[in-house]
């Protein structure tokens, strides 16, 4: 049987994974770093490209994990995404309580983001190509103010401007990677869902980068969705990536997962006929994958971990307890979503 990577192939089409090190080198688990391998063309660090993994002490890179990473892609032939150079999660210790007490003050900051972004791009120079260059920037209808502003600790410490900084300052390191801004619930326009806002604020944000010669190269889309949520179509999902598409842009799904809510008696091995968590799930992954086949801007398709033993999903979202959101099993075996992404390549 073709692997996924295979007919993605026929599309021009890369399809990856986020990688667990942990799990890419657990000798008891060879199943994880053989399907890593074989049935993916991209691939995406988990964690270990995070600020808090590379620079756990101030002044002092940890970049082994990272390598091997590189290592095990250029290996088996894949390309691989840069996650995440700006990020509000996963900052080190050092620097957010160094802001916090006062000791590092905003124009160290900004300095301290810009060595980073620099010698985080200068290391893997020439072997990413698409970074993750800014994530998550965006707030939701559901924060305070619910009117959509730029969030977290980098608009709070050095305002806005960070962003096309941060462009700027990668784009100075390595001119051939593609730079990304990612966000979540940014994957459909036209739902009638608070979402489509979301969307839009961000697609002003790429126009307004742009008009600015800022130098962005794409949207990325995560792609976390949920069957208990409103499901969103095909249209609404190619709609979305066109509207960015419209800007110049690339685009990319680049952290597909489908999480379900675990409720007593359900098991995860129950079969597509009894579960229909597995078939609204599978429908959820292939609206994503159609879209994205759709528009030739999209460039890839990454899963955010592609088996349910080694999911992000259960330890992230526990209260009511999510899980299922891969498309493989806990025991590796394929579940509807995978035949149903293998059926839309
Ligand atoms: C998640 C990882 O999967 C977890 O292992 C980690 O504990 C927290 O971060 N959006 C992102 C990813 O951009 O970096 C997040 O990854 C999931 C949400």
């Amino acid at each position: 049987a073709q692997s996924l990577r295979e007919l993605a192939k026929r599309h021009g089409l890369y399809v990856g994974t986020a990688v667990d090190m942990a799990a890419l080198n657990d000798a008891a688990e060879p199943r994880y770093r053989e399907l890593a391998a074989s049935e993916f063309s991209t691939v995406t660090a988990e964690n270990v490209m995070k600020w808090e993994s590379l620079e756990p002490t101030r002044g002092t890179y940890n970049w082994g994990p990272a390598d091997e990473l590189i290592d095990f892609a250029r290996k088996n032939n894949q390309r691989v995404r840069g996650h995440v150079l700006v990020w509000h999660n996963q900052l080190p210790a050092w620097l957010t309580s160094g802001v916090a007490d006062g000791s590092i003050s905003k124009a160290e900051l900004r300095q301290i983001l810009r060595n980073h972004i620099t010698a985080v791009v200068t290391h893997f120079k020439g072997k990413i190509w698409q970074w993750d260059v800014v994530n998550e920037a965006v707030s939701d209808p559901w924060d305070t103010p619910s009117t959509l502003h730029y969030k977290g600790f980098w608009a709070q410490n050095l305002g806005p401007g960070y962003i096309a900084d941060a462009f700027r300052w990668a784009r100075a390191a390595d001119p051939k990677a593609l730079l990304f801004y990612n966000d979540y619930n940014i994957e459909a326009f036209g739902s009638g869902n608070p979402a489509d806002d979301k969307t839009q604020f961000v697609y002003n944000m790429a126009r307004d980068l742009r008009a600015k010669g800022v130098p962005i190269d794409g949207v990325g889309a995560q792609g976390h969705l949920g069957t208990q949520y409103g499901n969103f179509s095909t249209l609404q999902v190619a709609a979305a990536l066109r509207k960015f598409a419209g800007l110049g842009l690339a685009t990319a799904l680049t952290e597909v997962d489908v999480r379900s809510q675990i409720t007593e008696g359900v098991e995860a091995g129950d079969s597509a006929e009894i579960n229909p968590r597995l078939q609204a799930s599978a429908a959820n992954f292939s609206v994503l994958m159609q879209a994205c086949l759709a528009e030739r801007h999209c460039l890839s398709f990454t899963l955010w971990g592609f088996t349910d033993k080694h999911s992000w999903v259960p330890g992230a979202f526990s209260d009511p307890p999510e899980g299922l959101a891969t498309v493989y099993d806990e025991n590796y075996q394929p579940k509807l979503a995978y035949h149903e992404l293998k059926s839309d390549l």
